[in-house]
């Protein structure tokens, strides 16, 4: 495996693979990796002649009094880590590389950002967008992973693919869970012996709501009702929004006829967690 800091470096890479015809699969991070990354380096290492992941805590995506100064960091770990899945390139930017002194380029996404995790975060996809759209234009993959737990992220990176006729593919993987069903997350690491007794309260509502759906409630007000009962009965919890909208716009459906998305986040404690699920009668996952 290849440790690559610099910009410069990784594009030069990034353009030698090109030229001699390889493809590239990628896996942006902020490290800390646990299952749900190492499955997604899986599938690109599947996917593609090349393997490329980025380890970079971006402190543009994280507002003030966020945690972006606690963030789980193990660099050593995460290197041996990403050996073992294969890696080919581990790409480890510093922050003033990224965001040199005058550095004044940022990349907006619209409607889809507004509200959810965009309403709650002001500035987070912002953020997200901006360094993104950064690493593909140094890392120059033929396909981005990215996991569906963050689905409102994995929407906005697709719209921005879009718009800016970006050169490659946004691909989409499932939520990986602990056995109990807590989808995993670094921030997990966060969280006391109680509280994650009551996080497990996001996962298990999502997946009451899905079995009802599938036995034909199909009324959103309905089925968030009891999700919203669930999670707030929950010690030390607080639900920050939980919603059903439909998975290309993001927007609230009211009965639910085609595929929608029952997504939702809550602080339990000092954590901030995020879950999501498809409803309708289609598969928990759509990759
Ligand atoms: O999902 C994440 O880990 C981050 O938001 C990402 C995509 C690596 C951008 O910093």
């Amino acid at each position: 495996m290849e440790y690559l800091t610099s910009p410069q470096e990784m594009q030069y890479w990034a353009n030698e693979q090109r030229r001699v015809g390889r493809t590239v699969a990628f896996v942006p991070t902020m490290g800390y990796f646990h299952q749900g990354h190492l499955k997604l380096m899986e599938y690109g290492r599947s996917r593609a002649d090349r393997l490329v992941v980025s380890l970079f805590v971006n402190p543009l995506q994280f507002g003030p009094g966020e945690d972006f100064a606690r963030y789980p960091r193990d660099e050593k770990r995460d290197q041996a880590l990403a050996q073992m899945a294969g890696v080919d390139v581990l790409f480890l930017p510093a922050p003033e590389d990224l965001y040199p002194v005058h550095f004044q380029t940022y990349v907006t996404v619209e409607k889809v950002t507004q509200g959810l995790c965009g309403a709650s975060r002001p500035g987070h996809f912002r953020g997200v967008a901006t360094v993104v759209a950064k690493l593909f234009n140094l890392v120059k993959p033929h396909w981005a992973i990215f996991g569906l737990k963050d689905y409102q992220q994995y929407v906005v990176i697709r719209q921005m693919v879009r718009d800016l006729n970006l050169d490659l593919e946004v691909v989409g993987r499932p939520t990986i869970r602990e056995n109990d069903g807590l989808a995993m997350s670094s921030r997990n690491v966060y969280l006391s012996p109680q509280e994650r007794g009551s996080a497990l309260s996001l996962s298990a509502a999502l997946k009451t709501a899905q079995e009802r759906c599938r036995a034909g409630e199909h009324r959103a007000a309905i089925l968030l009702d009891e999700v919203v009962r669930r999670i707030s009965g929950q010690p030390d919890t607080r639900l920050d929004y939980a919603r059903i909208v439909d998975p290309e716009t993001l927007e609230g459906v009211e009965f639910i006829k085609d595929p929608a998305v029952l997504i939702l986040a809550a602080w339990v404690g000092k954590t901030r967690l995020i879950d999501n699920g498809f409803l309708g009668g289609y598969p928990d996952c759509p990759a």
